[in-house]
């Protein structure tokens, strides 16, 4: 197939038109939200961290008792021939198992059925320039998801609700805590919290996803000399934080400047904000040269 502008997707072993996708109703991702989801950045033609995402994606499988439709070697193939088919050098990969389709909607599974695997890339666009000039603002709500937030299920009802809420009170987007009071991650991203020259940032846990950008972007802070602690951080911790990122694959670091309507440090994006930035536009950049770094 030649190559286009327009968007081309992976449905089961086909490479087609996304237009020309097709699945049934009665598929189980479909009827409840039974299936689980990576999200990949692809710099200069190359997939980010690729290792990293195919094991989490490997690891929500498995705890949704869904088998892996693929080898690893067998991902990457079908990976790079989705990435060929499209201009941009920048590019967003969406990839999606669910259990399969079942005639007979039940909420225990057949046992003899098919997952349905769905790919598809789009251009990754830079953000909102404004973000990095001014920063965003979040508002803190409690967390009312459930015990399982270390599974990149495709059931993200709850977070749409808190991610509402938060556009509802006039903000950009919702830092979560815990009955607590403890922080566990954002609506789409993970927190980190900057104290001095000591960057936190919540531990492991089944409350929050195992960012791929939040071990990337530990790893650069340590490059620019601040000490990174996973300890975890409540939201008076917040509160007396001199910077506030979010991280997520196709964002990066963001810089939190609002907390629930007051100024986070200086209330402007801070230096060290900025010099991590500096680090991952360079790593962008120069992706996958600089693909031989150790990751934590
Ligand atoms: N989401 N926590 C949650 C709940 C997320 O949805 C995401 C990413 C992250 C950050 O993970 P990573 O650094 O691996 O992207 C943390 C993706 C981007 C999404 O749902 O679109």
């Amino acid at each position: 197939m030649a190559k286009t502008d327009g968007q081309f997707a992976y449905l089961n072993g086909d490479f087609l038109p996304l237009e020309k996708c097709r699945i049934s109703p009665q598929d189980r991702g479909f009827l409840f939200g039974d299936g689980v989801y990576e999200v990949i950045p692809v710099f200069n033609g190359q997939p980010f961290e690729l290792d990293a995402h195919l094991d989490r994606l490997a690891q929500s499988l498995a705890q949704s008792a869904i088998l892996n439709p693929l080898t690893n070697e067998q991902w990457q193939a079908m990976l790079a021939k989705l990435i060929s088919y499209h201009p941009w050098s920048h590019q967003v990969l969406y990839l999606q198992v669910t259990r399969g389709t079942q005639m007979r909607r039940d909420h225990l599974p057949d046992e003899d059925l098919s997952p349905t695997l769905y790919a598809y890339a789009s251009e990754l666009k830079p953000v909102n320039p404004d973000w990095l000039t001014d920063g965003l603002s979040a508002i803190t709500l409690p967390d009312d998801r459930w015990q399982h937030c270390d599974i990149k299920a495709i059931t993200l009802l709850p977070n749409i609700r808190l991610k509402m809420q938060a556009r509802d009170q006039g903000a950009d987007d919702a830092i979560l805590y815990d009955g607590d009071d403890r922080i566990t991650e954002g609506t789409a991203s993970n927190v980190f919290a900057l104290f001095g020259q000591v960057l936190k940032t919540p531990p492991l846990s089944n409350h929050l996803l195992a960012g791929i950008t939040r071990t990337v972007v530990m790893r650069l802070a340590r490059d620019c000399d601040l000490s990174v602690c996973e300890t975890p951080l409540t939201r008076q911790d917040l509160k007396e934080a001199d910077e506030i990122w979010l991280t997520s694959s196709t964002k990066n670091a963001l810089p939190i400047t609002q907390l629930d309507h007051q100024p986070v440090g200086s209330g402007q994006p801070g230096p060290a904000w900025h010099a991590l930035n500096a680090r991952f536009e360079t790593l962008k950049r120069t992706w996958p040269e600089t693909s031989a770094n150790p990751t934590d």
